[in-house]
């Protein structure tokens, strides 16, 4: 079907305002969604990216509770962290709202009461759990009890993060409110659903036959959502924190912040332009996109493009490009476990190095698979592709013309053949370039950029110019000339990616006009114009500021573990009787030595006060037998002795275990005498 739009629509994933938001969101989401808009901006289309923050659903509420404060509180501080990050960034919407905004409230409103009003929604009564202590039904992730699978006692309603399964709170054994600790009890609670069931059919349809073009992660997931069969879902929640369900007897209930938040976009297109947001909503003629992550396709694809159908004013998306997951240094970015790099504090610590995570995040996007961010790569790729690769070759063509030319654009002379190959391959960029990112291919696309920067590279290595000057400026003149053109080529096809540095470039350049359709022309630069001051347009990155950031993740895991750590449950009760038999004596450890062919064996000869005594003890993983030697150990002097590989070991030596199998020797202070009474 041959589609004539007149204008696109780009959202993006509206952030939940419950936190910061990290590379993993930038990965996903954001810096794609950013290349894309550029990109059509520069082709000169007509094109809106709307972005904003997802202000209602339950984390908001916990994140207040636990701080004391109110969720505005919570949302106002994150709105503005989020958004400042964004700016910081260079993603460039044309309008970053939030859900709170009156605006939203009242289109969300409306839209929910034409759907009920029209008869769209099916009314159900379901037993949900609610604590009658806190007077209030509780939502899946507030309630917590023992994981019907695994057994760990704090799974939530929705999981159980010990063992990963997907639970139901009707699943958990004694299930109790994780704020107030109370048990629970069912009650019954009526609420709105969207019959998703009757929209099947139009779904297979529409994403099956007509969508086939979408990427093969969002075609999967929706067929497999349509394979298993859709049910009706609740569009409405008991809670108090939301957009009220506006229908009378509907106290305490608020729309489900999956069924305002995707709204948003539209709330948003019509706060930016309260008089013409329609057209770009409702005409056929529009051409909407979602950029979201992997958690979101089945709201994007399947209950969205429902409740749009159900409305029935509203264009549907013609596509969803959504990224898997982006890990940090192997481990899944975790807002909860503080695991991620967050954006406002990037730029704190690397100021004006915006690209650079662009850059890096867009070589490594998650496109097909889940990816992983290191910082040992994010430092390689800046010093050997930023620096060694495109600022290298812009360095060299512009300090070349200033050196011999005195900073003006020479004039071109003839060609040789090595330059018009040099000159094809140039042009040839663009369309390939166009061609990834009309696929949503960035990640090849930027790589096609880099491209460009290696072919002016080599260029430059094959012609050698500073060796000609002296003999030939005018075959100097045409090699750098040449340079020139493609340096602004590159100030072109990379404002899509790299939208600061392109404009530093074309600062040095005094080259500001500029559009997509000028990328791969010679002649950009006119003979005789004068570039600006010249300095390097990327700068090395040193191991020290690495190595500050791997010491703030080793920290942080540090802390995980010690916050996640338990011990092991006590044991059974114990008689004092039975406690007193044990004879547990102090020791000096005379020798130590490893037990040969046997890798867990240490032998020690203990003076233990009396005489001296062999012990063998498997904890030779654990300890250097050197370090031992003089040490004042604990062990039990009145076990029967064992022979283990031909010894006698006439004692056991103590030592605590964790639960997870590390030791620590039991020792005691210097001042005890060998032999002394453990009581
Ligand atoms: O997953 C999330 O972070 C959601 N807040 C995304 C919402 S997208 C849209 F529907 F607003
Ligand atoms: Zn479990």
């Amino acid at each position: 079907m041959e589609k004539n739009f007149k204008r696109t629509l780009v959202t993006s994933a509206l952030p939940y305002a419950n936190g910061p938001v990290h590379i993993g969101h930038l990965a996903g989401v954001y810096v794609p969604a950013d290349i894309y808009v550029r990109y059509l901006r520069l082709k000169g289309e007509d094109v809106l990216f709307i972005g904003g923050s997802d202000e209602h659903g339950v984390p908001v509420t916990i994140r207040a509770k636990k701080e004391g404060i109110t969720p505005q509180d919570v949302v106002d501080r994150y709105h503005k962290i989020i958004k400042e990050s964004f700016e910081g960034f260079g993603i460039s919407f044309d309008v970053y709202s939030r859900t709170t905004s009156d605006t939203h409230r009242q289109l969300a409103s409306d839209f929910f009461r034409k759907l009920y009003d029209e008869g769209k929604f099916v009314e159900l009564e379901s037993e949900q759990y609610y604590d009658e202590g806190e007077q209030q039904f509780l939502t899946d992730r507030n309630i917590r009890g023992e994981c019907p699978r695994c057994h760990a006692p704090e799974a939530y309603g929705d999981q159980c993060e010990k063992c990963g399964a997907t639970l139901s709170p009707d699943e958990l054994i004694n299930p109790y409110n994780a704020d107030s600790g109370n048990a629970l009890v069912k009650r019954k609670t009526s609420h709105w659903y969207l019959p998703l069931d009757n929209y099947q059919p139009w779904l297979e349809e529409w994403i099956l036959n007509e969508h086939k073009e979408w990427r093969s992660n969002v075609y999967g997931q929706c067929k497999s959502w349509l394979d298993t069969g859709l049910k009706p879902r609740a569009v409405t929640r008991d809670l108090n924190w939301g957009i009220p369900v506006p229908v009378e007897g509907a106290e305490g209930k608020v729309l489900y912040v999956w069924f305002d938040a995707p709204i948003g976009y539209i709330s948003n297109t019509k706060e930016l332009l309260p008089d013409t947001w329609e057209t770009w909503w409702k005409s056929k003629d529009t051409r909407l996109v979602h950029f979201i992550g992997k958690d979101n396709i089945v709201f994007h694809c399947i209950v969205f493009p429902s409740m749009l159908k159900a409305h029935g004013d509203y264009v549907l998306p013609d596509n969803v490009p959504s990224n898997e997951f982006l890990n940090l240094e192997d481990d899944k970015i975790s807002t909860s476990r503080n695991w991620a790099v967050w954006l406002n504090e990037y730029l704190v610590d690397f100021p004006g190095k915006q690209d650079v995570l662009r850059y890096v995040l867009t070589a490594n996007a998650p496109e097909t698979k889940d990816n992983n961010f290191t910082w040992k790569d994010f430092q390689a790729r800046n010093n050997n592709e930023l620096v060694a690769v495109y600022g290298n070759f812009v360095n060299r063509a512009l300090v070349l013309t200033k050196k011999y030319f005195d900073g003006k654009v020479p004039v071109c002379g003839e060609f040789t053949d090595y330059d018009k190959g040099i000159i094809d391959e140039f042009v040839n960029v663009k369309g390939l370039v166009e061609q990834l990112l009309d696929q949503f291919k960035f990640r090849e696309a930027q790589k096609e950029a880099m491209n460009l920067a290696r072919i002016g590279n080599r260029y430059l290595a094959e012609t050698e110019p500073w060796k000609l000057a002296k003999t030939d400026l005018n075959r100097v003149a045409t090699i750098l000339n040449i340079s020139l053109q493609l340096v602004a080529n590159l100030s072109i096809a990379f404002e899509p990616f790299l939208p600061f540095s392109s404009k530093k470039l074309r600062d040095m350049l005094q080259y500001d006009s500029f559009q997509w359709e000028n990328l791969g022309s010679i002649d950009l630069l006119s003979p005789g114009h004068e570039l600006g001051e010249v300095s390097l347009l990327f700068e090395k990155i040193e191991d020290d500021a690495i190595q500050a950031q791997l010491d703030r993740l080793a920290r942080i895991k540090k802390e995980n573990e010690e916050a996640n750590y338990k011990a092991n449950p006590i044991r059974k009760e114990c008689s004092f009787d039975d406690f007193l038999k044990l004879d547990m004596r102090v020791g000096t450890v005379l020798e130590c030595t490893k037990v040969p062919k046997a890798d867990k064996l240490l032998q020690f000869k203990i003076d233990d006060g009396l005489e001296t005594r062999t012990i063998l003890s498997g904890i030779a993983k654990h300890f250097n037998p050197e370090e031992l030697v003089g040490k004042q150990v604990c062990f039990i002097a009145n076990l029967p002795p064992r022979t283990m590989r031909g010894v006698v070991s006439e004692g056991m030596i103590l030592s605590a275990e964790d639960n997870e199998g590390k030791l620590s020797l039991l020792t005691v202070a210097p001042t005890a005498k060998p032999g002394s009474e453990i009581k």
